[in-house]
């Protein structure tokens, strides 16, 4: 019963400070895509290793390079976005309230962070490749 409270009341705080701006956004508009992922992720990061056992290593070698260059790119790419939004936005660089508005600044912005958001996502996947790789 507590628990349900606890949850009911995490998933009402949830609702009512989400940002209506990004609902049609992918992996964002409810808590259960990215908690579905997460599971994915600790059931492969378990089986991975136990998979691998008795097994030759993966050679991920050039998928792996190639990620890592995505994902320089990628935290390239969020850096100018970052940098240049706040920069064009005026930010202060102490502390600024979040702009809720669709002007283009605030959503150019609200993008960065659900990139940044999808990064870490992706970056799930690089423990995965260890899991199955055993060293
Ligand atoms: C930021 O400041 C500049 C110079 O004061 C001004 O021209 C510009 O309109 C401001 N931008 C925003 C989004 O407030």
């Amino acid at each position: 019963m507590q628990k349900n409270l606890c949850l009911l009341s995490i998933v009402l705080v949830l609702c009512i400070v989400a940002d209506k701006r990004t609902d049609p956004w992918p992996l964002i508009y409810s808590p259960i895509p990215v908690t579905i992922i997460v599971w994915m992720y600790l059931g492969l990061v378990w089986a991975g290793p136990r998979l691998m056992r008795n097994r030759e290593p993966v050679d991920l070698r050039v998928v792996l390079i190639l990620y890592n260059l995505a994902m320089v790119g990628l935290s390239a790419y969020m850096f100018h976005e970052f940098l240049a939004t706040s920069w064009l936005s005026n930010y202060s660089l102490l502390c600024q309230p979040v702009d809720y508005s669709s002007r283009p600044l605030p959503m150019r912005m609200a993008r960065a962070c659900w990139w940044f958001f999808l990064s870490k996502v992706i970056e799930l996947s690089d423990t995965v490749c260890i899991s199955f790789h055993h060293w």
